[in-house]
């Protein structure tokens, strides 16, 4: 897999909807993210943030809309590519590691699954670790390390295949507060040194701003205000 294979990709939304058993919960949500920039999603608790995220994803098949990475149809009509299709890496609250495996081993999993060869692998997943600062860590398991390094892992997981798009919901909201600020930091700095685009969900308004160059404000299931920092 060569490094860098392709400009990075703008996310096109248009008329997006979605209904859970009949109740709508996102409505007409139109958005354009530049590539190469991150987008956040503000809003308070319930108004439809990581529905959003999912559907981006691929989790969850919409009920109205489209949605493009790049000129390419993901999401809309018949058509919904599934998520290991769509070249993206995810960073979610819980952290979502493997128990059972090393932090190589876990870090290594997007690799193994795109069928990488193992020298290569090898080469990345030690890039990977090193970018979040966890060179010391490789052999350890998720249990044996604090939860702020287990977030670090999950980082350098979704951004060992180098994805055209990365999806954060919450990823810091476990963490105490010191600790959320500068692993904050560390993913501001990584995400501008990557120029991967990205959607990135929270709560914090801080956290938005240091993150992202445009926030969306999410308000039940509408997007009611978008700014550009
Ligand atoms: N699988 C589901 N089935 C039915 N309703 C759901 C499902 N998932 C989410 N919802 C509902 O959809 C709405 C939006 O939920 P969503 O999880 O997107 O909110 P959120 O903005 O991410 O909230 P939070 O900040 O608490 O994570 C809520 O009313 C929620 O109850
Ligand atoms: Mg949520």
């Amino acid at each position: 897999m060569p490094v860098n294979r392709e400009p990075a990709t703008a996310i096109s939304i248009s008329g997006l909807g979605h209904q859970f058993n009949g109740q709508q919960v996102l409505n007409d949500i139109e958005l354009r993210i530049p590539a190469g920039t991150t987008l956040a999603l503000l809003g308070p608790s319930g108004c439809g943030k990581s529905t959003l995220l999912k559907l981006l994803a691929g989790l969850l098949q919409p009920s109205q809309g489209e949605i493009h990475f790049g000129a390419r149809l993901m999401a809309g009509g018949r058509t919904c590519v599934p998520p290991e299709q769509r070249d993206i890496g995810m960073v979610f609250q819980d952290y979502a590691l493997w128990p059972h495996m090393s932090v190589a081993q876990n870090v290594d999993f997007p690799l193994h699954m795109r069928g990488v060869g193992q020298a290569e692998r090898r080469i990345r997943v030690k890039a990977a670790l090193a970018r979040v600062g966890l060179s010391d860590f490789a052999g350890r398991k998720p249990s044996e390390l604090s939860g702020g390094q287990q977030q670090r892992v999950a980082l350098a997981r979704a951004i060992v295949a180098e994805p055209r798009v990365l999806l954060f919901d919450e990823p810091l909201s476990n963490l105490d507060r010191d600790l959320r600020e500068s692993l904050c930091r560390d993913m501001a700095q990584l995400l501008g040194q990557l120029g991967t685009t990205a959607v990135y969900v929270t709560h914090d308004r801080a956290e938005a701003h240091l993150l992202a160059r445009h926030i969306a404000f999410m308000s039940q299931g509408h997007i009611v205000d978008l700014t550009t920092v």
